[in-house]
């Protein structure tokens, strides 16, 4: 990456629905692209918004009992707070309902129009309502069914306005052929040349009012409305400044790169560029289409009732944990599987585990034995400096990986130094050389763990931008310092000599486990219901635990119960110990070995009730069975040990 410029776009979402899983995978993609070229130095501009326009906002406006703006006012917030929750650091957000848009989408039609590449004629069509688009019979599935959604389509046969769309073919077949960059991945581009071996048809751009009402007003026929999809595609120059602010325009355009989903491939790499090349203007830098995420194996759709809500999933388990969730989990490109349960594994084992221990680690040793602040580490060894290779290898991995669209496999290389460093702990063991006073040993062993946290941290910074600020304040950065993650500066950390001073300051865990429970039972199945219930992702309970606490559920699994000492006698050769008989109730007598010895004679605890963990493994001690634990308060002095109120319950009761 380089000090230029950088224009990203999302799609614009349309406001008949609340927002899902796949409007907050692109936007999140979106988000972190432009991150990482922030701190590059580049000039970025990160697009996002909605479409407001067409029958399907229409129809959820009818649906709701609401004129269609009150419909795109209500929704349009549910948008811009999930993009507000989640981090988005989107620099414009535009509505297709606003004049700065509306007013160019006319000046564009007035001048295809006044060239002729809009004209007028009888159209006979099949309109599916659900994806906004139009067909011909031989589109159709059994000739009446959408190839996309596979809805029953409408027929329609009207006049309408059309946009000479088949006049490109052979320039854009050419135009994706000479420029590998321009859709993304490359079988996309295929697809797309797949698409234009069949004759291109021209485009119809408008609606009769008397059919549809909502849209942008044809400005040479004020009886109808434009296309939804022609109107929308605009909002990615309307925004820029295209037609008012030139310079901001082109100071953005060809750098643009589009982020798309997989079933707006056609719109976008067929009727998007003709419409430039008509406009006459250059074409976006790429136009990238992800793949879908799924339920497990199956589509999302409200219909199937597998809708994932990604509010619900930032609410439940945190924002950045989401966010690398999606990132890390689908290759940009191809289909992902979305369940809780894939969730949840990825978050204990790669940041509860990995990350979040290297961390606590790191800092742990440190503020114990140097009280935070790492004295200059002595020369590096080779398995110090191995790691710190490592972790600069990753930098240009990530950067590489980062810049071929393949960002899961950037963050896995950013994981797999973030392991190497817990197995480096393993073997070098700093506890061991705290204990043996290998100070300078120690210090450089923690000097490489932290530097490689430094690099970890800035790589990971603008896909979990909160929890690495806190990392990276816990390592004892600046605010400054906190935020320089270009990828420059974060490779001078993996120089052996960088000798990097700072103060650590512990902090609660980054990552608490979450501990699932139990899956739930799936409730007997009623027939009608029982697809239904197949397609949902099986849930897990999860709770989130900080470290060192319990849920009520997990203090009960140790089971308490009275019990009374039968019998007590001295173990030969040992002064700790004594060897009790207890009765548990019902017939439960048991053997048990306990340090109490130097505080209490056998004939003291004999006829006693004590408390005892029931359900301890069983174990032998000094030549003897003991099944089970018994409950003393310690200080350093001696021991007291817990009797129930009173001494006389009977044995056996569960203690809680
Ligand atoms: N309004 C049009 C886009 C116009 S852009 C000029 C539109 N809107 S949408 O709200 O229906 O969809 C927006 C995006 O969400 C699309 O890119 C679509 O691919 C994506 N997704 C919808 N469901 C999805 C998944 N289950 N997974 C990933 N993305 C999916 O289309």
């Amino acid at each position: 990456m380089s000090n230029s410029t950088f224009y990203v776009t999302t799609p614009i979402y349309y406001v008949n629905d609340k927002p899902h899983i796949g409007h907050a995978y692109t936007t999140v993609l979106a988000d972190v692209l432009a991150r990482y070229h922030r701190a590059a130095g580049d000039d970025v501009w990160f697009l996002t918004g909605t479409d407001e326009h067409g029958q399907k906002v229409q129809k959820a406006a009818e649906k709701n009992g609401m004129t269609p703006i009150e419909q795109c006012n209500s929704t349009v917030v549910r948008f811009q707070e999930l993009w507000k929750r989640l981090g988005i650091t989107n620099d414009d957000f535009i509505r297709t309902t606003e004049e700065r848009h509306w007013k160019i989408v006319q000046a564009i039609m007035q001048d295809l129009y006044d060239r002729d590449l809009i004209y007028k004629a009888e159209y006979k069509g099949y309109y599916c309502v659900a994806c906004e688009r139009f067909f011909t019979e031989k589109d159709l599935i059994d000739g009446k069914l959408c190839p996309d959604c596979q809805r029953e389509v409408d027929t329609i046969v009207e006049s309408n306005y059309f946009f000479r769309m088949s006049r490109y073919q052979d320039w854009l077949i050419q135009y994706i052929t000479e420029h590998p960059d321009f859709i993304q991945p490359a079988f996309r581009a295929n697809e797309t040349l797949g698409f234009l071996r069949k004759p291109l048809e021209d485009l119809c751009i408008s609606r009769p009012k008397s059919r549809l009402s909502w849209g942008i007003e044809l400005p040479f026929d004020k009886d109808y409305v434009c296309y939804v999809w022609f109107d929308a595609l605009i909002n990615y120059i309307s925004a820029i400044g295209y037609g008012v602010d030139q310079a901001r325009f082109e100071r953005y355009w060809t750098s643009c790169i589009h982020l798309i989903g997989k079933d707006i491939l056609t719109t976008h790499s067929v009727y998007w560029p003709t419409m430039l090349k008509a406009i006459g203007l250059p074409m976006p830098k790429t136009i990238f289409a992800h793949g879908w995420w799924l339920t497990g194996s199956r589509k999302m759709s409200k219909s199937l009732g597998n809708v994932v809500n990604p509010m619900d999933m930032a609410d439940k388990y945190g924002v950045d944990a989401f966010r690398y969730f999606l990132l890390a989990a689908m290759t940009p490109g191809n289909d992902a599987s979305f369940t809780e349960e894939d969730f949840l594994q990825r978050f204990n084992t790669d940041l509860a585990n990995d990350l979040g221990n290297l961390l606590s680690r790191v800092v742990k040793l440190s503020i114990k034995n140097f009280g935070g602040t790492l004295p200059a580490p002595p020369p590096l060894q080779p398995l110090e400096l191995e790691l710190l290779s490592k972790a600069g290898l990753a930098v240009k991995q990530l950067e590489n990986e980062l810049n071929a669209m393949k960002l899961d496999r950037g963050i896995n290389a950013v994981m797999n130094v973030v392991r190497e460093a817990n197995k480096f702990l393993e073997r070098t063991a700093p506890w061991t050389l705290a204990k043996e006073g290998k100070t300078d040993r120690l210090a450089a062993v923690l000097y490489t763990a932290a530097q490689t946290l430094e690099i970890v941290s800035g790589l990971l910074f603008p896909i979990m931008p909160e929890k690495m600020t806190q990392l990276r304040r816990s390592l004892g950065l600046s605010e400054e310092e906190i935020v320089k993650t270009d990828f420059q500066s974060l490779s001078e950390f993996a120089d052996p000599s960088a000798n990097t001073k700072r103060t650590m300051v512990d902090m609660p865990p980054l990552f608490p486990r979450i501990v699932v429970e139990k899956a739930e039972e799936a409730a007997p199945a009623k027939p009608e219901k029982q697809k239904k219930q197949e397609i949902k992702a099986p849930k897990a309970k999860a709770v989130v635990v900080p470290e060192g606490m319990v849920t009520i559920e997990q203090f009960f699994k140790t089971q308490l119960r009275t019990a009374k000492v039968l019998e007590a006698e001295r173990i030969e050769g040992k002064t700790r110990l004594l060897h009790l008989k207890v009765d548990l109730g019902n017939g439960d007598v048991r053997s048990l070995v306990a340090g109490i010895a130097q505080q209490y004679a056998p004939e003291d605890v004999i006829g006693k009730t004590i408390i005892v963990v029931a359900n301890l493994m069983p174990a032998k001690i000094a030549g003897f069975e003991s099944c089970g634990m018994l409950l003393a308060a310690k200080n350093e002095t001696g021991l007291k040990l817990v009797t129930v109120d009173g001494g006389d319950a009977e044995p056996g009761l569960p203690v809680g």
